[in-house]
């Protein structure tokens, strides 16, 4: 069993670029069992066989396991867009923000942008609130401490500035971020939400939303956010319904509340 979940692992990384090896393996197991139990197999050397031959399973199973996936700087030009677009003209006009990233996963993002607010030589008195449902990748994000591949992104100059090598193919962030970002469990899918946010971001987390439960998030997100806030959301997410949400395109994937 054990070398038939190893054959599996590698077989997945070589098929999906996800390193399985490094989920915790009972709830993966767990989860893999409910993912064979829909499409129909048995085992692991079926599940492989499946995923080797039909191209539609594989894109379901590699969604399936990003679920919790994130990333530094994740579509790099996008948050370069948001750099330059957003944070950077509010740091010079003096704005201390107070931002939500929503679906924080291993903390990636929030981290990201306390590298960017720092980069950008602003001064304390931002806040990043970061949420998930998910606990256990919160406890990940806390602690702050990726392998190699999960920070592949963070260009050297980066990874040399902002994280501690603390093992073999281990990477700490640097302690000063930690506490810029504050880390609390939040269910997106709850009925209120706190509000004053001059930006959120919301990124990769409703593929797996309905659309009534897309448009009551964004109608949400639309009362948290002050005057003019700032939406961000995932490559794949551009909102349809807008401006009968409560918002105006202001570019691809960044969306500012509408004024009422
Ligand atoms: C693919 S990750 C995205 C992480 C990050 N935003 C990014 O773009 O890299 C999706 C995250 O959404 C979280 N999520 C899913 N449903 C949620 C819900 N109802 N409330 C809060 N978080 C949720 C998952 O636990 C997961 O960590």
């Amino acid at each position: 069993m054990e070398a038939e979940y190893e054959y599996f692992c590698r077989q997945v990384e070589a098929l999906t670029g996800v390193h399985l090896a490094s989920y915790k393996r009972p709830q993966m197991e767990r989860r893999l069992r409910s993912f064979m139990g829909r499409v129909g197999v048995d085992g692991f050397v079926s599940l492989v066989c499946l995923l080797e031959h039909d191209a539609r399973r594989l894109q379901e199973f590699k969604d399936f396991l990003t679920i919790n996936v994130s990333d530094f700087f994740r579509n790099t030009d996008k948050f370069d867009e948001l750099r330059e677009r957003i944070l950077k003209p509010a740091v010079a006009r003096g704005q201390r923000l107070r931002i939500w990233s929503a679906g924080c996963s291993n903390g990636s993002e929030p981290y990201s942008l306390a590298i960017i607010l720092e980069e950008l030589g602003a001064p304390n008195g931002h806040t990043i609130w970061a949420t998930d449902i998910d606990e256990d990748a919160l406890r990940k994000a806390k602690a702050g401490v990726y392998r190699g591949y999960e920070i592949r992104n963070v260009d050297p100059a980066r990874r040399e500035q902002y994280f501690t090598r603390t093992g073999n193919d281990e990477w700490t962030i640097a302690e000063r971020f930690h506490r810029r970002v504050d880390f609390a469990v939040h269910d997106l899918l709850a009925p209120t939400f706190p509000s004053g946010f001059d930006l959120i971001l919301c990124r990769n987390v409703v593929i797996y939303f309905t659309e009534p439960a897309k448009d009551e998030l964004y109608r949400k997100f639309s009362e948290s956010l002050k005057p003019s806030g700032i939406l961000f959301v995932g490559g794949a997410e551009s909102i349809f319904k807008a401006h009968e949400l409560g918002f105006e395109s202001v570019a691809p994937f960044f969306y500012r509340k509408r004024a009422a």
